[in-house]
């Protein structure tokens, strides 16, 4: 039903506008004081842990703190931009039925809540062992109606979601279990906030049998297409690569098959790329375009029809749907070798990334 009610909502149009508002509650985050913090897990439905952190981390986990941090204060921004549109009635986002409405900005509103929490938890790790603890930024968001935004919350879940495997392999390989079955509840969590988002989009809710993976980079790579400016400096606070991602001309959310799909990046900043650069028959001898979807090892394809405009590299690849069941995201990126046998392998190896291909399966 609510799948309906947002249908009908996209299609309303109006002549409301979007008001300047700052992009975070007003609730006190990032930094609440125990009262609001007290509303926030009200909110919530639940609190902060209470337990103490753990006697030590190591430095190379601090990044990955950092990171969660980093997501979860765009996700807070997103959210609370998204609860407001539908409040507002800002045109796109309209509601037609008062009581759908009511129920979506009653979710919403526990979701951005347990958000908050989130990006307090992960910050308090960063802080607690010594961190600089990265500010919320300005953010934009490219969706202008309800459907692309709980589209795009559902994509950027699903890449936090494999991101979070991520996180919890780092820890472990970093000798930190302290803080794995935290990270492993937030993982359940976010699964279920976007299982209710693939209800509405009438996805079925349980998006592949193995959820995609991602690595740090990846999603860290990603957020920055929504940074406008951040009050501290990225590249030398948080030390995670960042590449340039990858544009599908074919759409993101397109209902692909076993077909070639065309990609766009700009490969500008890219010091390993140089080589590359306006040598199309280099390009196809030497790269390939390499997906991850589900718990698949690194799958490699060859890299066709390559051309440049400048810096800009255009060029087509196979996406093996069939083969592979890429129902669900899949990420993309464009390597220097086809034989990669490991997540970290495919990050040591990338030029460009991530693309985001979302392959929907709906329910009948
Ligand atoms: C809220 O609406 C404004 C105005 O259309 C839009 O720019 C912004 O992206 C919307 N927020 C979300 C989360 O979609
Ligand atoms: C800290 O992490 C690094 C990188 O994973 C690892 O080499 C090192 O052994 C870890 N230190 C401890 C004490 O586990
Ligand atoms: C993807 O887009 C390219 C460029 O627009 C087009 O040539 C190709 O046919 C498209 N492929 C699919 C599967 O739609
Ligand atoms: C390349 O780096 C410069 C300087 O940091 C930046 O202004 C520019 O936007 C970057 N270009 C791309 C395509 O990333
Ligand atoms: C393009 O790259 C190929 C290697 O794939 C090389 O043989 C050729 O000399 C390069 N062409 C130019 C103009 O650099
Ligand atoms: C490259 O272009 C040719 C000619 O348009 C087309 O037949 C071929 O399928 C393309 N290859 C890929 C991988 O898209
Ligand atoms: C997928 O496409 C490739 C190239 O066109 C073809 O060789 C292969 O048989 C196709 N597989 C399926 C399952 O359709
Ligand atoms: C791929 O890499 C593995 C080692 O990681 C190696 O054993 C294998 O021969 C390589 N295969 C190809 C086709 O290069």
């Amino acid at each position: 039903m609510l799948y309906k009610t947002i249908l009908s909502a996209a299609v309303l149009a109006s002549s409301a506008f979007a008001r300047p508002t700052s992009q975070l509650p007003a609730d006190g985050f990032p930094n609440p004081d125990a009262k609001q913090l007290s509303s926030i897990s009200n909110a919530a439905s639940g609190q902060l842990s209470n337990a103490p952190p753990p006697p030590a981390l190591n430095a190379s986990s601090v990044p990955i703190f950092q990171l969660i941090n980093f997501n979860e204060n765009f996700e807070v921004a997103f959210f609370n931009s998204l609860i407001h549109n539908i409040t507002t009635g800002v045109s796109g986002f309209q509601m037609p039925f008062a009581q759908e409405k009511k129920a979506l900005l009653s979710v919403l509103k526990t979701v951005l809540a347990q958000e908050e929490l989130h990006a307090i938890n992960a910050a308090g790790v960063v802080g607690h062992f010594g961190g600089v603890v990265p500010a919320p930024c300005v953010y934009k968001f490219p969706t202008t109606d309800l459907i692309s935004a709980i589209n795009l919350a559902e994509t950027f879940t699903s890449l936090v979601l494999g991101t979070l495997q991520d996180a919890s392999e780092g820890l472990s390989i970093n000798g930190d279990h302290g803080p794995v079955r935290a990270v492993g509840s937030v993982i359940g969590q976010e699964g279920e906030q976007n299982g209710y988002f693939r209800n509405l989009l009438n996805l079925k809710p349980s998006e592949k049998p193995f959820l995609t993976t991602s690595i740090a980079e990846f999603a860290f790579s990603a957020l920055q297409d929504f940074v406008v400016s951040c009050p501290f400096d990225i590249a030398s606070t948080i030390p995670i690569p960042i590449h340039p991602t990858i544009n599908v001309l074919n759409g993101t959310y397109a209902a692909i098959r076993n077909e070639s799909l065309t990609f766009t990046t700009d490969l500008t900043n890219v010091t390993a790329a140089q080589p590359f650069i306006g040598n199309s028959s280099a390009v196809t001898k030497g790269l390939y375009m390499t997906y991850f979807t589900g718990q698949d090892a690194p799958v490699s394809v060859p890299v066709a029809n390559a051309s440049f405009s400048g810096n800009v590299l255009t060029f087509s690849a196979m996406f093996p749907y069939h083969e592979f069941v890429m129902d669900g995201l899949t990420l993309g990126a464009l390597t220097t070798s086809g034989n990669l046998s490991s997540p970290a392998a495919v990050g040591a190896a990338t030029l460009a990334a991530p693309a985001l291909i979302n392959i929907a399966n709906h329910i009948v």
